[in-house]
Formats: C-alpha cells, structure tokens, sequence
C-alpha cells in the first residue's frame, strides 16, 4: 500500500517508489507539509507544521487562534480573498458577483489505480501496476461548490500525478476565473528556475536562473503550449547537476494556454502553481456540472536532471504515449518537404521514394502541397482533395506504386486550419475562430478553424477519415502553423466567450481521439511548425512531435539536448537535411547530420536522387547502423554527457544505455574544431561498474567502472563540425558464459 492516512493527526502520506509526500488536514485546510526523500510510513509527521503568531499584516483565519495564517499555511489548493495574499490555485465569482470561498475538508476516497479523466489526456495505468489513487473532496458549504483534489502515485516512478475536479452541488451559477491543476508550497526559497524557452526554428533552449523574491513565470497566452515557452518548469537545489542534487519537475498534460508559476513570499517560502493560464479563461459552471482541470505531472530527483528526465522519459513513453506504436520500433522516413516544397509530381515522389528504397529507408511521407489547389501557402487548407494536376492518378495509385516499391506512405495534413482562398472558407466562412465586426487577423496567409464546435470537428473527421480510408496509408504528420487571434467562436453565447480557447483544446483532443481509434494502425506524428506544440497532451495522442523546423546539425544538438530534460528520445523526429541548411546556410558533413538525427526519431527531409554515389553509400550504411541501434536510442536509459548550453557550447554528447546496462551507446560532437587541442577524456554513465565492456574500435575491454570514472579517449579533430558515436557492449563471460 502507497497511500496512509493516520487518522488521529488528519496526516496522508502518499509514497511513491523512493518519494514521499505528506499532507495535514489543519482546520479542515489541507496543508502541505513534505515532498522529497521517502520517510518511513510508520513514523510521526504531523509535527512538521509549525504555527507562530505574527504581526497585524497576517490576518487571523480561524478565530481565537492567532497562530493560524493562510497567508503563512503551507498548503494543497489555496483560496483568494480570505487571508492568503499569495497566488491562489483558484478563483471563483458567484451569482452575487462576490468572490470568496472557504474551501474545508469533506471527505476522501484512497482507491487502487487511476481514474481517467474526462475528455482530457493523462498518464494511465495497465493492469499489474502498482499504482493509488487519493482524493481529497474539500467544499464550500456556501456556495456548494465542491472541489476534489486527486493525487496519484506509483511504485515504480518517483511521480505524482496531480489534477482537481470542480463538482457544483449548488443552487445557483458560479463562474470559474482561475482553475489550477494543483499548488504546492515549499518550505524554503533555495532553489533555481529552470525553464525551456524558445521560438520557431529555435525550441526548448534550457534557462537556468536563481529564485528572487516575488513571481517567476513561464506560461503561453498563444492558445497552444508553444514554441516559446514549454508547459514545463523544475525547481532546483542550487548544487544540482546532471547526476546530484534535488529537482522537482513540473510538467503539464496540456497543448493550450498553461502558467506555471513560483513565487517567493516575505517568509522564503515558494509557492509552485501549475495549470491552464488563467489569463483570458473563465469557465461557467452550473449546478450538477463538473469541469475537469489538465493534469500536472510532478517528479522528484534526488539524482539531479538526469535522474528527472529519466523519469518523465520512462513514465512517457510506457504511461502517456498509447496505441500499437508505443512498443513498435519507428521507420526511418523521408519526407520531401524540404527537397520540394509545393514544386513536385508524381514521377519527383516517386523518384525519391525508388531512391529511398534502394538505401534501406522504410517510409516516405509526402508533405504539404498535395490537395487543393495549393502551389505556396496561401491556399487550399481546408480542401482535403487530391489535386489532379500534380498527382494525375490521384492518390491512391501514388500510395501504391510507392508501397510496391517496398515503403511505406505517410501524408501531411494540417486539419486545424483553413484558408481564406478555399472552397470551405467559402462555403462556410463563421467556422472560424473570429469576432463579429473585427478583423480576422492571418498568419501564413491562414486562419483557425474552430474546432470547438461539434459539425467543425465533424466535417475535419469526415474529411480526414476518407482519405485515410481510400489507401494505405501508414502515418500522418499532423501539423499547425500559427497561435490564435480574435478568439472567438460564432456559437457560444456571450456568457461563454472566454471559454473559447480551452473548448478549441478540448475539441482538438476529442478529434484526435475520434481518429487515432478510427485508424489505430497509423502512425501519427504531431507538428507544429517543429516543436510548437511538443507537449504531454499532444503525445498522449500521437506518440511522436517533429521536434523543430530547424534542421541544421549544430542546430538540432541544443533543440534535442533542451527537449530531453523532459520528453523521450521516442518522441523526437530528427531528419537529415541538405547543405547549405535551409535555415542557417550552415554546411556540415553528411556524418554529423547523421550521427545527431540517428540520436531521435531517424529520417531525411532532402532530394535522395540528388546524392553522389560516395553519398549515397554513406547514407546506407547510417541506415544500416540505425536498424541496428535504434531500438537502444529509443527505448534506452538517456544520458546526458556534455551540455551544449555551456559556456561557448563547443561540445555535446550524449549516451544511451539498455536497461540490464550491457550495451550502451555514446555520441560524442564538437562544433569547432580546437587548435592545437587539450586532451580530453569522457567520462561515460549508467554502465555496471562491475562488468566489462568492449568499446567499439578499441582492442582492449574496459572495466564498466573505469569508464565511468575515467572516461574514454576524445579524438581530436581537425575540421569543424565533427561527430563521434562508439557502440559498448560488456563481457558477460565472468562465469565462463561467453560474450553477451
Ligand atoms: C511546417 C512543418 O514544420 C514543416 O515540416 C512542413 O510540414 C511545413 N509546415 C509544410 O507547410
């Protein structure tokens, strides 16, 4: 059992594997009391809230007892307007315009696994896991409102998976105006800030900053979780590293606007408030309705970030990412985006494709411009048709002339969208996101479709389902290429306006839902102009995001170091491009570019037939090679060895480990070449001390401590843009049984 509840002191201590946290019923408020470093379940903790009387300025919630403060009560889910002037977790307005609730223990219910939770995407548990649940129902004996608090834990993760459920059991209409996903006040303010922040072609760029007094915020207010700001943050001990140290994460199932916050009060308490952002949120709730808050998946290391990411990695990928694709190895594709654009036929695709399968790739994915009428980006989406003109025996007859070639067909699709120029927007021009009278402000030369509305998202299924139906079609690149404006739906009344945004997401996640178990063998891969929308919520519907437009190899080492701290390598797309980059103008070796895709979700985004014959058997064999290693790069233990957004960002490496830790992989890659260079070694990680192991291309075997602690020889390198990778494989013939 995970989860105690001491009665007597009001004390649930929740255990996950090596993690523990504790909560107080004090006067009916829950309070935070512990999170961090498994305690004994037996032992005494409810003495660890301490009450001390203070000034006039910290107002006296529970009557003849000055020693009791909201405003200094650690606590689970704070209120407004009753004596906590720090952040609340929400906010409520009555029928009567006023808007104050006391929020008081009612009851709890500790159940085996975890509920799902209504129209929104979350972590699940499968039979045989050892997983609780509690939730704490706290009421407003005013209003009838009720609030149920839910806490997940599991044996095998050192995470809690937190969410709140408002049930009005009330007479009259409230409206939500804030509604956070859970709340937790740490004891102290020693902490640092780490955020990845970022832009189009330049995502998920680490930032790590010290905790000042007052408020620190990452959040998105662009209708989808973004390009610039991930629905992620981590408090973290000031001596914490790659492997030491305290870190608490804070992750968001969620692809909307989100806020996740840290204030430092006058006491050096910080308060952690994560959830949808209530900036231009509100939410109607009438008696007998629930509204159902985005989950917060909160992890703790005692191992530093490295111990973090691991287990977001794990917990991702086995309990957030579904379907048959999960355990499946990924196909090495091409995609032509890059090596067409618009400008391509049937006898391009199909020279690509001949030329893919020649080199061992699996898929080839067409991209945009293949319905409509769509020669740029200023028309056609919304017009789900093939157009005739560049594929004149339409698509069934390309998806199987590339099938026959030996590969499989993927197809872009960016569903959410429609252009002004199509025959939807002329038939059906309020389906957008709009506001009456206003302009209907574009970008890309497009709008969004409102897909918070039911016949919108029905057409989108209709429309999607048949072309999907009409061939075999293995994968779908969902993308979406611009943030919201004029957020409006011509359905929703004006009482329900500010609903908009949130609706938008959950329309989105019951479409996904509607289609993903319509085509349960197709492989989706979520877009976003890259990795604008690279988040939990996204992945728990389809298990892979291409993770940025930008696809320059020096590039591509940032993006994918940032985007590890949370997400698995499972879930990153990393394609070889052409040189001169497309973004950058950058020209680095065919190599290099290899060795940092093989590092994700391998493929090529670039012209194949226009490859040399030196090239091509190079491409072959980093083919070859990542059949070989990719179920290792997928589904390994990640380990980050040198990190890119140090100092000058000279070097990054990276390695992958299995889980009995037999075999590893190491990256190794430098950006400039260094005269005259200094020797250097690396130091490797996650080996069995006690084993042996081979590395490839060195005669001798090395002690899995050795390579730990000593490291391996760096080469040096004597031309810019240069990449390594070993493979290392231990000895498992200590007991005479021969090589593993
Ligand atoms: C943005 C995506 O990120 C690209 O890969 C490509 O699919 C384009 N859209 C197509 O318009």
């Amino acid at each position: 059992m995970s989860i105690f509840y001491h009665e007597q002191e009001g004390v649930f201590h929740l255990q996950s594997k090596d993690m523990s946290y504790v909560i107080q019923l004090a006067n009916g408020y829950p309070a935070h009391v512990y999170w961090g470093k498994k305690l004994r379940s037996e032992g005494n903790l409810s003495g660890l809230l301490r009450f001390v009387e203070r000034c006039s300025f910290i107002p006296n919630s529970v009557s003849m007892d000055k020693s009791i403060s909201l405003d200094t009560l650690p606590q689970e889910y704070p209120q407004y307007g009753s004596g906590d002037f720090r952040n609340p977790a929400y906010q409520v307005q009555l029928k009567d315009g006023t808007r104050i609730t006391e929020l008081k223990y009612l009851t709890h219910r500790i159940m085996q696994g975890k509920p799902a939770l209504a129209g929104l995407p979350a972590i699940y548990t499968e039979e045989g896991d050892d997983a609780q649940t509690l939730e704490l129902e706290l009421s407003d004996s005013y209003s009838g409102l009720s609030v149920i608090l839910s806490y997940t834990v599991f044996g095998a993760f050192n995470v809690i998976a937190r969410s709140t459920r408002f049930v009005h059991k009330g007479e009259s209409p409230v409206k939500l105006i804030k509604a956070l996903s859970a709340s937790v006040d740490f004891q102290d303010a020693d902490y640092e800030w780490l955020q990845l922040h970022g832009s189009h072609v330049r995502e998920r760029q680490m930032d790590r900053k010290p905790l000042g007094h007052g408020g620190t915020i990452a959040e998105s207010r662009r209708g989808s979780s973004s390009h610039q700001m991930n629905p992620f943050a981590a408090l973290l001990r000031p001596n914490c590293d790659e492997d030491h140290g305290e870190v608490f994460g804070f992750s968001l199932v969620y692809s909307g606007n989100f806020a996740i916050q840290a204030e430092v009060d006058q006491f050096n308490t910080v308060r952690v408030s994560i959830g949808i952002n209530p900036f231009d949120f509100s939410w109607n709730l009438n008696p007998g309705e629930t509204f159902q808050t985005p989950e917060a998946i909160m992890v703790y290391s005692s191992e530093g970030l490295g111990g973090m990411s691991r287990t977001y990695h794990k917990l991702y990928r086995t309990r957030l990412c579904r379907g048959v694709h999960r355990e499946l190895e990924r196909p090495i594709l091409v995609n032509n985006w890059e090596a067409t654009y618009f400008n391509f036929n049937a006898e391009k695709i199909e020279a690509i494709a001949e030329t893919a399968a020649d080199l061992g790739i699996e898929l080839f994915v067409l991209d945009d411009g293949w319905f409509g009428k769509r020669d740029s980006d200023n028309s056609s989406l919304g017009d789900w048709t093939v157009d005739l003109n560049k594929l004149p025996n339409g698509l069934e007859n390309l998806v199987r002339r590339v099938n026959e070639k030996g590969l499989q067909f993927g197809l872009w699709f960016e569903p959410e969208m429609v252009s002004p120029d199509s025959e939807l927007y002329r038939s059906h021009p309020d389906w957008c996101l709009h506001v009456p009278g206003r302009r209907r402000t574009e970008a890309r030369d497009q709008l969004i479709l409102d897909i918070s509305r039911k016949d919108v998202r029905d057409y989108l299924f209709d429309a999607l389902s048949r072309i999907l139906s009409s061939s075999q079609i293995s994968y779908v690149k969902w993308d979406m290429n611009r943030n919201m404006t004029e957020i409006g739906s011509a359905e929703a009344d004006p009482g329900h306006q500010q609903e908009t945004a949130h609706r938008y997401i959950l329309g989105l996640y019951e479409l996904l839902e509607r289609l993903t178990s319509q085509f349960p063998e197709v492989l989706f891969e979520s877009c976003s102009g890259g990795g604008g929308r690279f988040d939990p919520g996204m992945l728990y519907y389809m298990p892979q995001t291409w993770t940025s437009d930008n696809t320059d190899a020096v590039e591509r080492l940032k993006i994918q170091y940032g985007t590890s701290i949370v997400y698995p390598i499972s879930t990153m797309g990393a394609h070889v491009s052409a040189v001169p980059n497309h973004q950058v103008g950058r020209i680095t070796p065919l190599t290099t570019r290899g060795d940092v895709a093989m590092s994700g979700n391998f493929g090529y985004e670039m012209d194949l037939t226009k490859f040399s014959e030196e090239e091509k058997a190079i491409v072959r064999k980093q083919v070859a090679d990542y059949k070989e290693i990719r179920s290792l790069v997928q589904k390994g233990d990640f380990y980050r060895l040198r990190d890119p957004f140090v100092g000058k960002g000279n070097e990054t490496a990276w390695m992958f480990v299995s889980e009995n830790r037999e075999e590893a992989l190491v990256f190794y890659f430098q950006v400039l070449a260094v005269p005259n260079a200094p020797l250097q070694r690396l130091a490797l990680k996650g080996l069995n001390p006690e084993l042996d192991y081979q590395v490839e291309g060195l005669e001798e075997s090395f002690g899995g401590d050795r390579l730990m602690q000593a490291g391996i020889h760096l080469p040096m390198f004597h031309h810019d843009y240069a990449s390594k990778w070993w493979r290392v494989k231990a000895f498992t013939d200590i007991n005479g049984m021969g090589e593993a």
